[in-house]
């Protein structure tokens, strides 16, 4: 497949979507063609995985078992990958995910499952050129998603994050392609290293 694929991974509120954003709109005035896309997905299948999992209560664990939880993703992915990840960039675009395989090993690996059986059903997602790990702690994450709005029950939240954030530092090890960048720093200092990091790795 000859286009660029490059996904953002990281605990709540860390900054993906602001830097997927950045980086989106970088390659694009460089004259790349850009699909910038989520997981979960916008799908009908995304939106039942919001419905029964984000807001059904990702704090206190779902509505539905882990197992059916970690199922879900990995079917709305499998769809992604399918429909919209590997026909763009067989066209040769540059593809930007906000969360990908990781999130699942990750989150689903901080609620008891295992780590092998997680990579074992997302095995047919294939790999990106880069995954780029925003990396803060946890008290940093909470203040900026108190601002943003949304989640409440921010003690709870802290204690999934924190095992969350551990989860994805040990990942970091295991994944070649998975590099980790600090989030802490201003927003445009964050995009200038995520840059440094691509011009580096893939052109
Ligand atoms: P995520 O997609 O990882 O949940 P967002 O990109 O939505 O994170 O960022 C969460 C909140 O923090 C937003 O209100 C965003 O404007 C803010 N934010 C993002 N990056 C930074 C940064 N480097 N410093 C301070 N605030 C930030
Ligand atoms: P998202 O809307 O990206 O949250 P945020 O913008 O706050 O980072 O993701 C929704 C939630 O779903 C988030 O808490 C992470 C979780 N999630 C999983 O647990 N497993 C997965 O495979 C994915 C893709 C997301």
């Amino acid at each position: 497949m000859s286009g660029i694929f490059i996904v953002f991974e990281g605990i709540d509120g860390s900054g993906k979507s602001t830097q997927a954003k950045l980086l989106a709109e970088w390659f694009e005035e460089r004259g790349y063609e850009v699909v910038l896309t989520k997981e979960p997905t916008d799908s009908d299948l995304g939106k039942i995985i919001r419905k029964l999992i984000v807001e059904g209560g990702i704090i206190d664990g779902s509505r539905v078992s882990y197992e059916t939880e970690a199922l879900l993703f990995a079917a709305d992915r499998a769809e992604h990958v399918k429909r919209v990840i590997e026909p763009a960039l067989q066209e040769g675009k540059v593809v930007i995910c906000d969360r990908y395989f990781y999130s699942s090993l990750a989150y689903q690996w901080a609620r008891g499952l295992s780590l092998e059986w997680l990579i074992k059903i997302n095995e047919f997602a294939i790999r990106p050129n880069l995954a780029i790990l925003l990396d803060l702690p946890t008290k940093e994450s909470i203040r900026r998603i108190k601002v943003r709005g949304g989640a409440t029950e921010f003690d709870k939240l802290v204690e999934l994050q924190k095992r969350v954030r551990q989860n994805y530092l040990k990942l970091a090890e295991m994944f070649p392609e998975m590099k980790i960048v600090n989030a802490m720093a201003s927003i445009e200092d964050v995009h200038k290293d995520i840059v440094a990091l691509v011009e580096h790795e893939l052109l």
